[in-house]
Formats: structure tokens, sequence, C-alpha cells
């Protein structure tokens, strides 16, 4: 069964159960600035188990499904082995308050071994700790749906889940193997673990799932690695022949990765997501150097890290034979820590991994605080400013193609605290008249005080509502939609986008154009203030 059918199989069951289907959350979590990436699904509905927020009232339903873009980052240095991925899709049904254990393990099973067609090896039940009672009740309800299930107990470690970052909802936790891999895991949110580690017993009983989709597509493709599924086979075979088995693994793990950032706008830097950002791209890049071969993420972003990789690659490699500090090689040279290991290696020589960890982690919290000061936080990392102006940057670019028709493309964007900028292609200068044409049509929406809304829509619909989009860019089966107005179809703007942007643009202020130049051959580039 391809990928795509057992997304849509997973959806299908649990809608078919009474489950709302939930459209993934961004990449980034909102709100929750102790973790970098989602790594769970469960992530996105914390308020809905602690019963801060009314699941009812929000999707209509006690309980959800919904497959959930991921990233673990802790095991980047594992990937390249047969099992470890950065970024990954899970499957996961929730309840807040609905069901519990007995109907939550027979959906499980049913799923596996009537839709999926798979056998279970065995099954791992919470063996009990102090405080918290071993899980007979799952054995038991296991036992009750086929009496010759095996079914293993393990500890805290094992069979025990959560919180997500510093406290939050957990519970134990009965786990489904086949062909000897962990492939489901079933949460019993049953306990808030607070700052101090403290469990108290939640008031609401909640369910969290979670199955990786690339697991459960390598045992239902019967292949013996994730990456002879189809998820990866199509990145793997554009690579050569002659490049070494690990080494594709890792570029085919973090071309999805990449893809799945860049599709939600994150851009690289030395900090936070952008940091991981980078080093993913610039890993890819380092092989693209070694082993000779040009690989293709169709993105602006990614080409203009290369050029700025290759420029610095020379003189970073001087000053790597000169015997340069390692952690001035990537704040200098844009090398990451694994070229500069890779490179020694090759070389012979040693490098003090321990020394460049403890440099980027003071890097890391200086910027954190210099951050923090700067602006009021909140947003996932964004100020206030920044989201208007990327809002103001949709309505610049509908503008500008009202003003100037459809020769405008985007071909760049960036945003500061202080302005927008928003580069185009469009073959000369624009007039005066144009210029202030644009400023007066966005000030005029401004003026209407239109809502932002978002839409998630599997690809194919994405495109056809005509949302702008870079042509040339691969976007994942699901894309997230951002239009300004009543309705997706009477929207003014629509744009494939992954956020944030504000409520209503209402909001704005005044939009000002501030400069409009060539940025290069038939790029034209504005900036713009909101005052
Ligand atoms: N939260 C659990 C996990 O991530 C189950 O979804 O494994």
């Amino acid at each position: 069964m391809d990928s795509a059918q057992i997304r849509q199989k997973f959806l299908k069951f649990f809608e078919e159960r009474g489950h709302a289907v939930v459209p993934s959350s961004s990449l980034v979590p909102e709100g929750d600035s102790s973790v970098l990436f989602t790594t769970a699904g469960m992530q996105q509905f914390k308020p809905y188990y602690l019963g801060s927020k009314d699941p009812i009232k929000d999707f209509g339903s006690k309980n959800t499904v919904s497959i959930q873009k991921s990233m673990r980052t802790s095991d980047i240095d594992e990937v390249g082995d047969e099992s470890h991925l950065t970024f990954f899709e899970m499957l996961g049904n929730f309840s807040f308050g609905g069901y519990w254990k007995k109907e939550a393990i027979e959906y499980a099973h049913e799923f596996i071994t009537k839709e999926m067609g798979l056998k279970i090896d065995y099954v791992t039940v919470f063996e009990g700790e102090e405080g918290v009672p071993e899980d007979t009740e799952s054995a038991e309800i296991w036992k009750s749906i086929d009496s010759e299930i095996v079914i293993k107990k393990a500890g805290r470690k094992d069979n025990f889940w959560g919180p997500t970052g510093e406290e939050g909802p957990c519970g134990p936790t009965t786990e489904i193997y086949v062909n000897g891999l962990e492939i489901w895991n079933i949460v019993f949110n049953e306990y808030y673990q607070d700052k101090a580690k403290k469990l108290t017993k939640l008031e609401k009983l909640g369910i969290d799932t979670g199955m990786g989709l690339e697991r459960l597509a390598m045992v239902s493709q019967n292949v013996s690695t994730l990456f002879e599924t189809d998820l990866f086979a199509n990145i793997i075979s554009r690579l050569p022949d002659e490049v070494p088995i690990r080494i594709k693994r890792i570029v085919a793990d973090h071309t999805r990765a990449i893809e799945a950032m860049l599709g939600e706008n994150l851009q690289p830097s030395n900090k936070d997501q952008g940091y991981v950002l980078r080093r993913l791209i610039r890993r890819v890049l380092m092989y693209e150097n070694k082993y000779v071969f040009k690989y293709v993420i169709n993105s602006e972003v990614f080409d203009s890290e290369r050029k700025k990789f290759n420029e610095t690659l020379g003189s970073g490699l001087k000053q790597f034979e000169r015997g340069v500090d390692p952690f001035i090689l990537f704040t200098t040279y844009g090398f990451p820590i694994e070229l500069t290991e890779e490179i020694a290696k090759e070389k012979g020589v040693a490098v003090d991994r321990k020394k460049f960890d403890e440099d980027f982690k003071q890097h890391q919290e200086i910027s954190k605080a210099g951050m923090e000061q700067k602006f009021k936080g909140g947003l996932g990392g964004h100020s206030d400013m920044e989201v208007k102006l990327h809002t103001a940057t949709h309505l610049l670019h509908q503008a500008l193609h009202d003003v100037l028709g459809d020769e405008v493309g985007q071909k760049g964007s960036n945003i500061t605290p202080e302005r927008l900028r928003f580069d185009f292609s469009f073959p000369r200068k624009m007039t005066e008249e144009e210029k202030k044409r644009v400023e007066e049509i966005v000030n005029k929406k401004i003026a209407a005080a239109l809502p932002v809304q978002h839409s998630v829509l599997q690809k194919e619909e994405a495109l056809k509502t005509g949302a702008r989009h870079f042509f040339d860019q691969k976007y994942p089966d699901e894309v997230s939609i951002y239009y300004i107005g009543e309705s997706l179809e009477s929207a003014y703007s629509k744009e494939f986008c992954g956020g944030p942007h504000v409520a209503n643009i209402g909001e704005l202020g005044h939009f000002r154009i501030t400069n409009e130049e060539s940025s290069s051959a038939g790029v034209r580039r504005i900036k713009a203030v909101l005052e």
C-alpha cells in the first residue's frame, strides 16, 4: 500500500468512528517556546486534555484524528542508519474525555490487522511503579480481543509517555510491535506532570496515539528499511550510484525535512529552528560537494544557501588548514560542525566537539536573551510588527499584480522588525504613479478591515483555488493557504503560506513604500513600512 493510501485509510477509519479530522499543526509549535519543533501529534491538543479548551466547541467531537508533521532533532547524528529520521509524519487518534482503553485498543487492533492486514508480533503494557499501578486493564483488553496475543511488560523508559516540553499530560502506554518494530504507541493520558516532575491525576481521561507513517509504510510495503518505502525511493533514485548508501539516506531524510521547513517559511539562520534548517541544508551541500552531484530542492532559499556556502568554502578551508577554531569556522564561514569534522577526519586531525557544543550553547543563550529584550516575544519568536509586515507583504503582492499585471512573480521576501522587503520579477523601474497606486490599494484594503483566514487543503484542491505560490517549489500533499477576505472564493489575496498573520488587516496601520530598486536582472525590490 503506498503512503498516500495509508494516510487516507487512517483518516477515513477514524472519521467513520466519530473522529473529527484536524489538519497538522505547524512544525514550529505555537505558544510553546520550550520546544523548537512539534515532536508529537498531541502537542496541538494539550489544552483539550487539560480542559482549558472545549473539543466539542472547536471540532464538534471529543475525538480527533490527525497526521502531524513532526521533527525530532536529538538524533540528527544517527540519521543514515536504517531507522533514524529527523522529519516524520505521525498518524494519531485522540480523545479528550471521550473513549478510553477498550475502544483505543480495539480500534488499533482492528486497523492494524484488518485494514492493513498485518500481523502483530506482540504488544507491551506498563509494568507499574511507585504511585502508578501496573496496567492490568490493558492486558485484559488485549486478551479479550485475541487470547493468543503475546503481552510483554515494561517500565517507565518504554511504556510511559510524555510530557512534551517542560510539563503537560502524560501516562502509561501500550505499544504494538510488527516485524520487530514498534509501530504504534497508545498513550493513556491520566496524569499531569509539572515542572518539578510531580504527577497529579487529570480530571478527564485522555487518549493520545502515535504511529509513524514511515514505519507503517515499511512493514506494509514489506521492505527492509524506511528508505526503501515510496516516501524516500524517489529521492534516492535521483542520486548517482557511487554515492554511499549512508549518504543517500542522509540526503533523503534531510530533503524531506528541509522541504517541510521551507514549506513553513522558515529561513536558515544561526539560531533555533533556523540553525537546524541551515545545518540540514549545509550537510546536503557538503555531500553535493564531496560526491559531485547537484541536488535539486527547488527553492530560492536553498539556492541562496548554496551560493553563500560555495563562496565561503574556499576561504573556510584555508582557515581550517591554519587551525582556526571550529566555532569561528561556523560563525564566520558557515561551516556546520559536521563539515569541519568530516574534513578533519580526512586529514587525520581531531576536533574538540565538546568545546564547540559549549561555545554554541553560549552563543544561543546570548542571542536568545537579545531577542527577548528586543521583542515582546510570543508568536513563535516573531514580534507583532514582523507578523503585521508579513500580512502586509501578502497585500503588497496582490496589489502589485493589480497595478503591474501578471508579469509579477514573487522572487523572495524578508522581514525585519522595521520593514518588509519584497523581490519580484518585473522588467523595469516602477513609475511614481504606479507606486502610489499600489500604496493606495493596500491602504484601502486595510481600511476595509478584512479578516485574514486560514485553510488547509489537499495540494490539488489548493492549486485549484488559484492561490499564489512558487511555481518551482515542491509542496507537501497538504498545504496551508492564508487568504484575506470573507471567503476563500471571494478573497482579495490568497497564498500558500505557513503564517503567522494578524487576524484582521484593520490592525496594520498605514502602509508606505520606502524604496523601489533593481535587485538583479529582471527583478525589482521593494521595501515598505507600516506606520
Ligand atoms: N505522544 C505519543 C508519541 O509521540 C503518542 O502519540 O509517541
